[in-house]
């Protein structure tokens, strides 16, 4: 089955519904399992409840929440990229209670795919197997779980047969289960003693486990309380949408992640602090007194203030935590590491910030013993505690307190590829108390002083490419036309600013940062400033278009084929490199990444740097930047 069944049954999930995952190898079992629970408890197939489902999503009353976010969109934007995470789920009804599974490899390399199972579901079958008691993957699973905030655990000692039902072994694998996940927070752990085998307190208790008083699988879990939880957390509602249909109608459509609110109740926007009242709740079955968590309504407010997709609805008197720096869990799932630094879009709750980044990677787990290691970055399914910085404030709970708006998702801004997953634990307050400073003389007043149109010029290359000798060329006739300008060359910067870096991944990413910062901050003085910079991460290039005003940056492509650049060699450093003697070396042992758009493409086997210089100063004339007033 696939992931779109567990989009799609979410809008109709009914109060008892119970989420759960189950957590084992093949070999403890676990496909076992789930194959006799289905078929003991003469299940129904939930078509119908799944049909209904879409309709009511087509009708557009409901719209997707955190769980989605990182479940659905990050599934979807792997399976456009052909990678699969590999999640089943499947869903079954008892005359008392309707369940959803879900159904993760257990391998340690499939951490993500756990975690993308654990993230939606309240319970978590932890099978053992008999005769091997708790091994490393058991408290694998069980610290993934715990991490992913589910609270109850079901320790299902399987194979049982296998061992002739002996209640001490039974006894001591709940021991040292016990002993170890006293940690982990669970706030309900029931072992039983099953057989998925022979079905031996699955569905009915086993008459060969005679010592075993408690209740059999299906019915701890048609029974166990979780709805409890859910109501107590403060009132939360993350807007999915804005529904404008006609002048007179401004509703904001969601779905109450958790607590409640009546009509007439007082609130406030999270993030803007603006306050009003709840005017009404519609719902397409006519309007409520009182929504409740999980219900999917449409808030009309008393007013009319700015609300907008992502803000959160709360009341005054227990806000969300409202920062753009937090220290979070991530999971990576991308197959390049983690770069400090590099600009990713990430989605929090349901609010979109375009533009974040980790800005450090504090330390990261062992996923088997919970130890914390020394880290700067985390590779493919690693897990780690690191600071984020967004562009923007966001709203959010730590994920402790609660999961829908506590967790959030890393987007790759190109490939629009999930890469990580994240759970929040605190604000980080230090720049929230740096306000913006109001100054009186700003971008506008300076360029006009100069009579002229600020820009970025934004030589990249490769090293030799001629980046430099261009970039000279271009100031001298810019400054000869009375322009006023400045240069900033890689080599030169790294004089002084930015001695401190050398060439790893990270420090050309944090390199290009500063130099991004600088010229901007040179734009806002009115200048044209030109930059010659290898800046081999298309990212990074990005980022620093993204500093400044649209067509301000305009990047200039010197595209010299490398065995060219190796010929001229004008440092050395090309046989340096291809000797080994030099390491990290662009275009030998570390990437470039070729401009696929760049506002110019220099190719420069066919022209001379003066010629080339010119062709830069006519696009720069052609897009209005030279026209002297
Ligand atoms: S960038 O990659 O971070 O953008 P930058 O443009 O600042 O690099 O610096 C590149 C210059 O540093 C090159 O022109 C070259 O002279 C020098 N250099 C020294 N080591 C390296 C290396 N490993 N890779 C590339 N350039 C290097």
């Amino acid at each position: 089955m696939d992931t779109d069944a567990f989009h799609q049954v979410r809008p109709a999930e009914t109060k008892d519904q119970l989420r759960f995952l189950t957590c084992g190898s093949v070999d403890d079992g676990k496909s076992t399992l789930i194959g006799r629970l289905l078929h003991d408890s003469k299940m129904i197939y939930e078509d119908q409840l799944q049909a209904l489902a879409r309709d009511s999503i087509k009708h557009g009353t409901t719209g997707e929440d955190i769980d989605f976010a990182l479940l659905v969109d990050g599934l979807e934007a792997e399976r456009e990229q052909g990678i699969t995470i590999d999640v089943a789920y499947r869903f079954f009804t008892t005359p008392r209670r309707s369940f959803m599974v879900a159904d993760t490899p257990g391998h340690e390399q499939y951490t993500r795919n756990m975690a993308t199972g654990a993230s939606n579901a309240q319970l978590a079958i932890i099978l053992v197997d008999a005769r091997k008691g708790v091994l490393v993957q058991t408290k694998r699973h069980s610290f993934i779980c715990s991490l992913l905030g589910i609270r109850h655990v079901v320790l299902a000692v399987n194979k049982i047969d296998l061992i002739d039902y002996r209640k001490e072994v039974f006894d001591r694998i709940i021991d040292d289960y016990v002993a170890f996940s006293s940690a982990l927070g669970f706030t309900s752990i029931a072992p039983i003693p099953i057989s998925a085998r022979y079905g031996d307190n699955i569905t009915e208790h086993s008459g060969k486990t005679e010592w075993y008083r408690g209740p059999c699988l299906l019915d701890y879990l048609e029974s166990i309380d979780i709805q409890s939880e859910t109501a107590s957390p403060p009132f939360r509602f993350p807007v999915q949408w804005v529904n404008r249909p006609n002048l007179d109608f401004r509703g904001y459509a969601g779905t109450v992640a958790s607590g409640n609110i009546g009509v007439g109740d007082e609130i406030v926007v999270a993030t803007s602090g603006r306050n009003s009242r709840i005017g009404r709740i519609v719902t397409h079955d006519g309007d409520l007194p009182i929504a409740r968590a999980g219900d999917a309504v449409t808030i009309v407010l008393a007013d009319e203030i700015d609300v907008g997709r992502g803000d959160i609805l709360a009341r005054p008197t227990e806000r969300p935590e409202v920062s753009d720096q937090f220290a979070a869990h991530v999971i990576w799932m991308n197959q390049e590491a983690i770069v400090p630094g590099r600009s990713y879009a990430f989605r929090v709750g349901t609010q979109t910030v375009s533009s974040g980044s980790i800005t450090a990677v504090k330390y990261k787990i062992d996923v088997n013993t919970r130890e914390h290691l020394a880290a700067t970055t985390l590779g493919l399914n690693e897990i780690g505690f690191c600071n984020i910085a967004t562009a923007l404030p966001v709203s959010f709970d730590a994920y402790g307190v609660n999961r829908r708006t506590g967790s959030f998702i890393i987007i790759d801004r190109y490939t629009n590829l999930t890469v990580g997953a994240g759970m929040i634990a605190f604000a980080l307050r230090r720049a929230t108390n740096i306000a913006w400073q109001p100054l009186s003389i700003g971008k506008q007043e300076r360029s006009t002083l100069k009579h002229q149109k600020p820009c970025i010029i934004w030589f990249t290359g490769l090293s030799g490419a001629g980046k430099s000798t261009i970039a000279n060329v271009v100031d001298q006739k810019l400054f000869a036309a009375s322009h006023h300008t400045m240069l900033l060359d890689g080599d030169n910067l790294r004089h002084g600013l930015n001695r401190d870096l050398g060439f790893t991944e990270a420090d050309r990413v944090e390199n290009i940062r500063r130099v991004g910062e600088v010229a901007k901050l040179m734009v806002d003085a009115g200048l044209i400033v030109i930059c010659s910079f290898i800046s081999p991460y298309k990212a990074e290039r990005e980022m620093v278009r993204n500093l400044v005003g649209d067509g301000e940056f305009i990047e200039v492509f010197v595209d010299t084929p490398i065995d060219e650049c190796a010929r001229r060699d004008p440092k050395g450093l090309y046989l340096k490199a291809r000797s080994g003697k030099l390491k990290n070396f662009t275009g030998v042992d570390a990437p470039y990444e070729a401009p696929t758009a760049p506002e110019i493409h220099l190719e420069t086997a066919r022209l001379q740097p003066e010629q080339l210089a010119d062709e830069v100063v006519d696009t720069l004339a052609k897009r209005g930047f030279l026209s002297l007033k």
